[in-house]
C-alpha cells in the first residue's frame, strides 16, 4: 500500500504529477481542490453569500460530490464549470471556512481508507489530511511560470497577467487563513520532499519523485 501526498500553491503542476504518478503506481488519484471547487461552484449556483459560514458549511455537508475523471455535484457534471474565473475567485474564501474543511477532510480520509493506495493532492494533505503518508511532496514553481501554464490550460481565454494576479490573491488567502493554511517551503514537515518544477518537464518531475519511492 503506497499513499502519496502532494501539496503546493495554485498551478504548480500537482494535478499533472498526481495523474502520472497514480498511473505509474496503479492507484487512484484524489484531487481535493476539485472538492473545494465543487462547494464554491454550488454556493455561486445557489446565489449564496460566501461570508455566511454556517450556511456554507450546512450546504457542504449535504452535497453529493463525485471526484473522478468527471467532477459531479448531486449527479450534475460540473467538470468544466468548476474551472472558471468566477470559481477561481470564490474558492479560496470558501476553503478558508473551518467547518467546510472539517467536512471535506473527513470525506478525503474516508476515501483513502477505503483504498489500498492513493495519490492525494491539495494544500493540507501532508500536514493535516494524511500526515502519515508514505511520501510527502511539496511542489512549487515561479509564479510567472505557474501563470503561463494555467493560462495555456485555459487556452488563452485568460491572459497570463490576469491569471498571475489571481494566483497571487489565491496563494495569499490560502497561506494566511487560520484553518490549515498552505505552508511555505521552509515550514513543510520533516521528511517532505520539495520540488521546484520551474524549467522542468512533467516527465523529469515524475522521474525525480520515482527515485524517492
Ligand atoms: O489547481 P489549482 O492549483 O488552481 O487549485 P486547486 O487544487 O484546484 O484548489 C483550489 C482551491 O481549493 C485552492 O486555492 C484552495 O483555496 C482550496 N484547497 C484547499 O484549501 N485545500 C486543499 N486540500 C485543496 C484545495
Amino acid at each position: 500500500m503506497t499513499v502519496v501526498a502532494i501539496d503546493g500553491p495554485a498551478g504548480s503542476g500537482k494535478s499533472t504529477l498526481a495523474r502520472s504518478l497514480a498511473e505509474h503506481l496503479g492507484v487512484e488519484r484524489l484531487d481535493t481542490g476539485a472538492m473545494y471547487r465543487a462547494v464554491a461552484w454550488s454556493a455561486l449556483d445557489r446565489g449564496m453569500d460566501l461570508t455566511n459560514s454556517e450556511g456554507l458549511a450546512a450546504m457542504a455537508s449535504e452535497l453529493d460530490i463525485g471526484v473522478g475523471e468527471l467532477v459531479t455535484v448531486d449527479g450534475r457534471d460540473v467538470t468544466d464549470a468548476i474551472r472558471t474565473p468566477s470559481v477561481d475567485l470564490a474558492v479560496s474564501p470558501v476553503a478558508a471556512n473551518p467547518k467546510v474543511r472539517e467536512e471535506l477532510v473527513r470525506r478525503q480520509r474516508a476515501w483513502v481508507a477505503g483504498r489500498t493506495g492513493a495519490v492525494v493532492e491539495g494544500r493540507d494533505i501532508c500536514t493535516v489530511v494524511l500526515p502519515d503518508a508514505d511520501l510527502k511532496i511539496y511542489l512549487t514553481a515561479d509564479t510567472s511560470v505557474r501563470a503561463t501554464r494555467r493560462s495555456s490550460e485555459r487556452q488563452g481565454r485568460q491572459s497570463v497577467k490576469e491569471v498571475e494576479e489571481q494566483l497571487r490573491v489565491r496563494d495569499r488567502i490560502d497561506s494566511t487563513r487560520a484553518a490549515s493554511p498552505l505552508l511555505s517551503v521552509t515550514e513543510m514537515p520533516h521528511g517532505a520532499i520539495v520540488i521546484d518544477s520551474t524549467g522542468k518537464s512533467a516527465a523529469s518531475v515524475l522521474k525525480e519523485v520515482l527515485k524517492c519511492l
